[in-house]
């Protein structure tokens, strides 16, 4: 009985010693203290058998080794609990140094940027900035500005007319030119980007529904060396310094005398490429002197006052400014694309 109670207690501490985890360590509880056959309650029952003049001893032995067993087997496994217990603690803490997952985040679009930059160089040139209608009447779009009634801008091939009469979607941004100085008495200045509508198949370059801006000017004494200059200041700024302008005699309604405006083309700085058809010129903006009539029609003297405007296709201006040379790439709006500006 004393060899086994020794070797029992020798067992247990290799025991011990492997046992490190609180899984291991409670089937080692159950090993030695299990009601149904664990190793101490089966010692103590074995006690009978022992001869009269050894019980005291073997009784003292067989509890120390129980009290033994029991106090080393509670402290390691509230050791290895708590281990446990803080290692996965660790785990699953919550790490306030890991960089955030930052939300996906939209931008401007590419004829936003465009449009935002050209709003831009005028400002600083003292315009103000307008918006006008889209749905717009016969009058400001075409009337006023000096279109006469058969004009071939006004054929319904080009117009979309609304069901109710004289209203329209605006052809152009040039109804602005008439609500401008209609709302401002000269000296007025104003810029003004927006969406136009024309009767038009979809094509690379073409769509009815499209951008255009507009500027004018109304001051006294203004003539076509300000205009000029202007415009030079404008497209240089947007294109690049190196860029050269000409003007072309041209004819507007609204205009007198009218003129279309080349820059040198962006890609081969004139040299002459594909992209301009070896002209070396890249057709802009078209812009004149405000007709006299057109004046009139807004109640201004023509004899007092003079001005100039220009208009021209934002999409467009954003297409050489961005190598887009699909237009359907603008407005098809693909994240993927539109991503890449
Ligand atoms: N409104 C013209 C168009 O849609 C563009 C234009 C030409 C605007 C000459 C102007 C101008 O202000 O002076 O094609």
């Amino acid at each position: 009985m004393f060899t086994e109670i020794t070797e029992a207690s020798a067992a247990f501490d290799s025991a011990l010693e492997a046992a490190n985890t609180a899984q291991t360590l409670d089937d080692l509880r159950v090993h030695y203290f299990g009601r149904k056959g664990g190793l101490i309650p089966t010692l103590f029952s074995r006690l009978k058998e022992v001869p009269k003049e050894q019980k005291k001893e073997v009784g003292d032995a067989l509890n120390k080794l129980r009290d033994r067993i029991e106090a080393a087997l509670g402290e390691k496994t509230a050791r290895i609990v708590a281990e446990e217990a803080s290692r996965k603690e660790t785990r699953e803490r919550l790490d306030v140094t890991l960089p955030a997952r930052m939300p996906r985040l939209g931008h401007l679009h590419p004829i936003t940027i465009a449009r935002q930059e050209m709003e831009q160089i005028f400002r600083e040139m003292g315009y103000s900035i307008d918006q006008g209608p889209e749905v717009e009447t016969d009058w400001y779009n075409f009337e006023a500005l000096n279109f006469t009634a058969d004009h071939p801008a006004r054929d319904t091939q080009d117009t979309f007319f609304l069901d109710v009469p004289g209203m329209l979607l605006r052809t152009h941004t040039s109804n602005m030119q008439i609500r401008g100085m209609e709302a401002t008495k000269p000296p007025v200045k104003i810029f003004s980007a927006g969406r136009v509508f024309r009767r038009d198949e979809i094509t690379m370059r073409r769509s009815p529904m499209f951008h255009q801006a507009e500027g004018f000017l109304v001051d006294r004494g203004i003539h076509i060396g300000h205009l000029r200059a202007t415009l030079e200041h404008f497209i240089k700024r947007l294109f690049g310094e190196e860029l050269q302008m000409r003007m072309r005699p041209s004819f507007f309604p609204f205009t007198e005398p009218s003129a279309e405006v080349d820059m040198s083309c962006i890609f081969c700085k004139g040299a002459g490429c594909g992209t301009c058809s070896q002209t070396g010129w890249m057709e802009i903006l078209g812009c004149g002197m405000i007709h006299p009539q057109v004046l009139r029609n807004v109640d201004i003297d023509p004899e007092e006052w003079s001005g100039f405007a220009f208009g021209f296709g934002l999409d467009r201006a954003a297409m050489l400014k961005f190598d887009v040379p699909n237009i359907r790439t603008l407005f098809e709006n693909d994240l993927r694309v539109l991503g890449q500006f």
